[in-house]
């Protein structure tokens, strides 16, 4: 099972394995990760889900949808490197995943 390492903006980190197939947003939910309320449950109509993906996953990842790219407007301290972790469907390749949360978050 693919391992997805989640890091609070405390520092404090977080590993869970997570079957492929689901979210990053759903993996983070079921292990009870702090900082992801996924309040519309993965609707992309919420940004409570929002993550910095590690630069080196960036490629690996792939790119926003056109509706999270609008949802992230809503979102406090976008950068480049934002995703909606609802919009990150886990796959093997992702084994070893790292993602931060933002300030806002926790
Ligand atoms: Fe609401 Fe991701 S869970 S946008």
């Amino acid at each position: 099972m693919p391992k997805i390492t989640y890091i609070e903006h405390s520092g404090d980190a977080h590993v869970v394995e997570a079957n492929a197939g689901l979210t990053v947003m759903d993996a983070a939910v079921k292990n009870n990760v702090p900082g992801i309320d996924a309040d519309c449950g993965g609707a992309c109509a919420c940004a409570t889900c929002h993550v910095y993906v590690e630069p080196a996953w960036l490629t690996k990842v792939g790119g926003r949808t056109a509706m999270e790219e609008s949802m992230l407007e809503f979102a406090e301290g976008v950068e480049e490197n934002s995703r909606l972790s609802c919009q990150i469907r886990i796959v093997d390749a992702l084994d070893g995943l790292v993602v931060r949360l933002p300030q806002s978050q926790h």
